[in-house]
């Protein structure tokens, strides 16, 4: 049973307010004494014309409580519910048991797609912890969106078109060979870029070479092509690299170079719209009043710029998957670029551009400066922090438990869990500090502490594997502690919505860290195994639940629950 729902649908008969309105209005006081839930009055009190306490009270009064309310308080300005706890209990842990990993999934988008950008990085040069982080939060968001009936639909909108392809080639033909830039993989690439730079500077002849050899990409030439594609398939290995650990794979791979051949039309409608101005060779369109600088879309040699492929790239997914939102994941850095495209769109006449694209932006992740080995900016710094981050997970296992089964395994899905949870425990705007010491406590709020807390709940239901608790009472749990713990769990798929309104989701994070925190305090104060054989399989029922939610909810953000470590 859905008891806010329910407490809403009276509210809703005896204040005329719209049910929306209503749900939106109640409130979970953050402490027992105030209720289970409240109803602000300020909202009637214009409407009414009457002091905000004389309305609770005239509520309070005219309502009777439903049989899962104990009482309802009116409290200043406030309407306060407190329900019986017995009923509560009840009405929803059975639901929890029954659905394990489904519970708090929603249907609100059943039939629609969410379309999301993530990842995407500029092939022949590093991944780096942006790419990281916009992997990190695209992946939790895609599973947010699914949990609620939608189609996540995930693009890898790799950086794999421009001029820099040119410059490759060029240094490729010159100093390097197939044999070597194989054995090299990217880093083999970036060198061949950086060569390329330095020389060109003695030699500018060297961008001449470039652009011709880009321009024979853009015009189809088979040999420049399979040059391309090898660089291509060189950084993907790359990358996939990263990709496999964290388990996580792409719909699609189109990257920019997808719409290399489908510009052209496009950028004839921008024209015909009447958007299209010259400006010193170049074709731009103006964006003034709407104070920004004008969006690029030619330049003076007419070629195209990220901005005309990503126009391109949104009107194609539009027209593919009919997307409800088209969710963009990138640093902050681009918040400008989105803004820009965003609205040349919209200036397109295409309506749907104001609501339905939506740019995920986050700041940045400061990394351990100085204490990682490899050559810097590069994709094998990614790996060799991640390595480097399981490697400490394995040297405290080593020390904790040494008999651990599985140790490897549980090594991994805990370093990384670490580095995703720390990635995603604040709202992603926030810089994010990379502290090795803070992130994989078994203490504070961290993934580890969360994980220990699931292995935790399966160790005490391990321990009572001849107890069948299926048919438990658990209307005998009403301590503060299971009372508390019970109502935190309750608002699972709120938190799914609400990460999900908000593209946030450090919600999750934070609903883990509460589900584990009231787990823990709830292990401490009420003895589980020892204690009457009622009460412990209503204990062991309650932990089975905790154990299925947390698995489920780490689960969304792409974190592995091992059920010991
Ligand atoms: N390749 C870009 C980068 O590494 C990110 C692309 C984001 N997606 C997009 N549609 N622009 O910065």
């Amino acid at each position: 049973m859905d008891f806010k729902l329910e407490i809403a649908k009276i509210l809703e008969k005896q204040t005329n307010m719209p049910m929306e309105d209503v749900i939106a209005s109640i409130e979970t006081p953050p402490e027992l004494d105030l209720g289970d839930f409240a109803f602000p009055c300020f909202r009637l009190a214009k409407e009414l014309k009457k002091a905000p306490p004389a309305i609770a009270q005239e509520i309070c009064e005219a309502i009777t409580p439903p049989s899962f309310v104990d009482k309802i308080e009116a409290k200043g300005p406030y309407l306060n519910f407190y329900l019986k706890r017995d009923a509560y209990a009840k009405g929803v842990l059975p639901q929890v048991y029954t659905l394990g990993e489904d519970y708090g999934k929603r249907d609100i988008g059943v039939g629609q797609y969410v379309v999301i950008d993530y990842s995407s990085p500029n092939i022949a040069k590093p991944f780096h912890i942006g790419h990281l982080r916009s992997t990190v939060i695209g992946h939790a968001l895609y599973n947010i969106f699914n949990k609620l009936g939608y189609r996540s639909y995930s693009i890898n909108y790799l950086g794999d078109w421009g001029t820099q392809f040119g410059k490759i080639i060029t240094a490729f033909e010159r100093w390097s060979n197939k044999d070597e830039v194989v054995a090299g993989g990217i880093d083999a690439l970036v060198k061949l870029y950086v060569r390329f730079h330095d020389e060109a500077e003695e030699n500018p002849k060297l961008e001449d070479e470039a652009r011709a050899w880009f321009l024979k990409m853009e015009q189809g030439d088979e040999y420049a092509l399979n040059l391309w594609r090898l660089v291509k398939d060189i950084s993907l290995l790359d990358y996939k690299k990263i990709y496999d650990l964290f388990e996580i794979d792409f719909d699609s791979y189109n990257g920019e170079s997808f719409y290399n051949d489908k510009m052209t039309p496009v950028v004839e409608e921008i024209a015909a719209k009447g958007l299209l101005i010259e400006d010193k060779g170049a074709m731009l369109v103006d964006l003034e009043e709407h104070k920004m600088p004008p969006c690029l879309i030619l330049r003076k040699d007419g070629g195209t710029l990220y901005a005309t492929r990503d126009i391109t790239s949104a009107l194609y997914r539009k027209n593919e998957y009919n997307f409800a939102k088209a969710i963009y994941v990138t640093a902050n850095e681009q918040n400008l670029h989105f803004a820009q495209f965003f609205k040349v769109v919209e200036l397109m006449g295409y309506k749907w551009a104001k609501d339905e694209l939506v740019h995920v932006p986050f700041g940045f992740m400061n990394l351990p400066e100085g204490k990682m080995s490899t050559r810097k900016g590069n994709v094998l710094l990614m790996e060799d922090l991640i390595d480097q981050t399981i490697e400490k997970v394995r040297e405290t296992i080593e020390e904790k438990n040494p008999t651990l089964e599985d140790k490897e395994a549980v090594a991994q899905q805990v370093g990384l869990g670490a580095i995703i949870f720390n990635d995603l425990f604040n709202s992603r705007v926030k810089d994010v500090e990379f502290s090795w010491e803070r992130m994989l406590s078994f203490e504070g709020e961290t993934g580890p502490y969360a994980q220990y807390t699931h292995a935790r709940c399966c160790s005490v239901l391990e321990k009572a594997s001849d107890v069948d608790y299926s048919d438990a009472d658990v209307s005998l749990l009403t301590s503060d502690e299971e009372f508390e713990l019970i109502k935190t769990i309750a608002t699972f798929g709120d938190k799914i919505e609400e990460a999900a309104n908000k593209y946030e989701p450090f919600v999750i994070s934070r609903f883990i860290i509460a589900v584990a925190q009231g787990y823990n305090k709830f292990y401490h104060n009420n003895p589980i195994l020892k204690t009457d054989e009622d009460l412990k399989k209503a204990r062991l029922y309650l932990t089975h639940c905790v154990r299925d939610v947390l698995a489920s909810a780490l689960g969304i953000l792409g974190i592995k629950a091992p059920s010991k470590m």
